[in-house]
């Protein structure tokens, strides 16, 4: 089962002063009223209401859950993520968000597609989805929608930021892709001049969401933080060392990490295909074990 497992609770009790528990969590349905709605302008209103309308080409692989019942699992971790996410909302001003990770492939794509996807479904607010790893752009991939025009071209060419954006056909749900422009990756100094063009269109939405590289492979992920009002980390379960996780959580500056999902990337069904059922059983449980553990580091780290 793929899993995405929640430690935002910290950062909730430190922004309230108390010890939440998973019960004292609000319902979903009354943390979605008290979502603000955006304030948006309107001249920002004629320039959203003018962009793009795509419809996604999702294909099994590109994991994106809520498709059918064969994803519930998942699905539910999602809201479950969203509602820890909404509930911090409420007390701290957290519009943009950075996800990364210390290295690659801990699943940072799929937790940002994932959350935004399950945000504009679930509550109906305005969310952009930001495609900012130019290294290993993956975000049109997974929704399967064009990327000529995108982040990289709003930075290199000067291209009209509005231009870039597509909205998801039937979804409040808007996508900037890393674009064409990355031939070679920006410099990482000139990063910071994404300010102006996420300034720009910030108003017209309640949530941006910002999929970054991992922290250890270039220096992106520190200067894009600079960008956000806050991180979430994903770790790999059970694949990512703590002392990893620490240097890396080390090098994000004063940007606060909100909270961290540990994600386990493979499902056991996927890696233990070719196992039996007494095999899976007792896989399953090691795991289940291990995940258990590696929640108990990741809790020792985001501390
Ligand atoms: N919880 C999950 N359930 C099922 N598949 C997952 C899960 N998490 C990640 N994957 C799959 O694992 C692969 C790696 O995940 P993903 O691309 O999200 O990682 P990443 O951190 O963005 O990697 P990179 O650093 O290379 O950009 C993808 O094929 C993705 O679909
Ligand atoms: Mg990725």
């Amino acid at each position: 089962m793929s899993s995405v497992y929640k430690a935002m609770k910290k950062a909730e009790e430190e922004q309230s002063g108390t010890q939440t528990k998973e019960s004292d969590a609000l319902p979903l349905s009354e943390l979605t009223s008290l979502a603000q709605g955006s304030e948006a302008d309107d001249s920002i209103t004629v320039r959203i209401s003018a962009v793009e309308i795509t419809d996604l080409k999702l294909r099994t692989e590109s994991r994106i859950f809520g498709q059918d019942e064969n994803t519930a699992a998942g699905t539910e971790q999602f809201r479950l993520l969203l509602g820890r996410l909404l509930h911090l909302q409420t007390r701290t001003p957290l519009k943009r968000l950075l996800i990364t990770s210390a290295r690659r492939g801990e699943g940072k794509t799929h937790v940002s597609a994932n959350l935004a996807i399950t945000m504009a479904r679930e509550t109906g607010r305005r969310v952009l989805l930001v495609d900012a790893d130019f290294r290993k752009p993956d975000v049109h991939k997974v929704f399967g929608i064009p990327n000529e025009f995108g982040l990289s071209d709003i930075l290199r060419k000067g291209r009209d930021t509005w231009k870039a954006i597509r909205k998801v056909k039937g979804l409040n749900l808007y996508l900037l892709t890393a674009g064409s422009a990355i031939d070679e990756p920006p410099a990482p100094s000139s990063l910071l001049m994404l300010k102006e063009p996420l300034d720009e269109i910030n108003p017209a939405f309640d949530c941006v969401i910002i999929d970054s590289p991992p922290v250890l492979v270039a220096a992106d992920a520190p200067l894009l933080a600079k960008l956000a009002d806050g991180i979430l980390f994903v770790v790999g379960a059970s694949e990512t060392p703590r002392d990893v996780v620490i240097k890396a959580k080390g090098m994000l500056g004063s940007v606060p990490v909100v909270g961290a999902v540990l994600n386990s990337a493979r499902r056991v069904s996927d890696r233990h295909a070719y196992d039996n059922e007494q095999d899976k059983i007792h896989k399953h449980k090691k795991e289940a074990t291990e995940n258990g553990e590696a929640q108990k580091v990741l809790d020792g780290i985001f501390r």
